[in-house]
């Protein structure tokens, strides 16, 4: 079969890799190069998934008229620039998470998608897992009633990511909050229909990356750059302006028990449900009630970040807006840069212009 739509991927570390599965089983989509800055990471890459068509210049795929998506997987800080420039050469593009690490950004990479016409979407995977699916039908239906609660947290005891561009600020735009937080926080904003942030507060710091000697397992075990200039814990609290609250942590490196601990909770007036089990407790006439809506949600063989790309090309195919709108991660990043701002101020952030 002819797949109508030519994709290139600019940076082709780590997460790209989770994307090539995507290309491959979508009906629309192929890849056809790749460019990284890091020309052995390229020239590897190329040869494990039979790509020919290598550049160390992003901007030779950006304006290649053969070339209908850019898929941006290179570190956070250089996300917006790169999204624009697609944009404004008439790409569709989909992007890591973070869509970029300051709101400031992403109303630009908005303002490049009105202008282009085409479809921007935040590579956010978690809302392709088979479990987030399924709590997403069950909320939408109303099975939690009105949700005026939510836990959102990631936690790890100890998995910094130890290379530059998460660790140092100039490349990731900040740690585990805009990291792995906008996972947490994205899943269950958008679990809750996304309701509009009135004020933040948190705090961010750094202690056991900064002992001497410290050491992650990352990347099979390294020493934690002592020019690490970004947080490895931040956290928050949120009032939404229907009256809904939320709470969030998100660390790196915590005295905890779980290497790698991702849950989201909401609570409503009908019932509760647990991410990433796909639980739904609710109080009825039984006592308590439990069940798991995992069956009905059968996972595929394919990951959540291949899924993410397939969903991409159809959308583009058959006329539908972006899966993981822009706005939405705007709102996101909004609430992850006041966690910032005010763990620096010591103050608490109002997000909607009242004092
Ligand atoms: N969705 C997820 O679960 C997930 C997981 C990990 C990373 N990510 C995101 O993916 C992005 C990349 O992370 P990674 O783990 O793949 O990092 P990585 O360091 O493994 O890969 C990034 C690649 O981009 C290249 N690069 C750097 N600057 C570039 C530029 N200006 N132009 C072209 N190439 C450039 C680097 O040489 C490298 O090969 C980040 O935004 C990160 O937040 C998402």
């Amino acid at each position: 079969m002819t797949k109508t739509l030519k994709v290139g991927v600019i940076g082709v570390g780590g997460i790209a890799n989770t994307h090539m599965p995507g290309w491959a089983a979508s009906p629309h989509a192929e890849v056809v190069a790749g460019a990284d800055v890091n020309l052995e990471a390229l020239e590897a890459w190329g040869a494990k998934w039979d790509v020919r068509r290598l550049t160390r210049l992003p901007q030779d795929l950006i304006t290649a008229p053969d070339i209908d998506i850019i898929d941006i997987c290179t570190p956070s800080n250089y996300h917006a620039d790169l999204t624009i420039a697609a944009l404004d050469a008439g790409k569709h593009v989909i992007c890591e998470k973070p869509l970029a690490p300051t709101p400031a950004e992403i109303q630009r990479m908005i303002a490049a998608r009105d202008r282009s016409g085409k479809l921007l979407m935040t590579a956010q995977h978690h809302r392709y897992q088979p479990a987030a699916i399924a709590l997403k039908n069950e909320v939408d239906k109303g099975v939690l009633g009105d949700v005026y609660h939510a836990r959102a947290w990631y936690l790890r005891r100890n998995n910094v990511p130890t290379r530059p561009g998460f660790v140092l600020k100039a490349q990731s735009g900040g740690g585990a909050c805009i990291d792995i937080g906008v996972h947490a926080l994205d899943t269950a904003f958008w679990l809750m229909g996304s309701p509009e942030p009135i004020t933040v507060s948190g705090i961010s710091r750094s202690e056991l990356s900064k002992q001497p000697g410290a050491w992650s397992p990352w990347g099979g075990g390294t020493p934690i750059p002592p020019e690490m200039d970004v947080e490895e814990l931040a956290a928050g609290f949120v009032r939404f302006a229907n009256g809904a609250t939320m709470m969030m942590e998100f660390s790196w490196a915590l005295h905890g028990p779980h290497y790698e601990d991702m849950q989201v909770w909401l609570y409503g007036t009908k019932g509760g449900c647990h991410y990433p089990k796909a639980e739904i407790y609710t109080s009825g006439s039984n006592p308590r009630q439990q069940y798991d809506i995992n069956l009905k949600y059968l996972p595929t063989p394919l990951e959540a970040h291949a899924l993410e790309c397939i969903d991409f090309a159809d959308a583009i195919v058959n006329g539908r807006p972006s899966p993981v709108p822009p706005e939405q991660s705007l709102a996101v990043i909004a609430i992850l840069d006041a966690v910032y701002q005010s763990a620096e101020s010591g103050r608490e952030i109002r997000m909607d212009g009242k004092s």
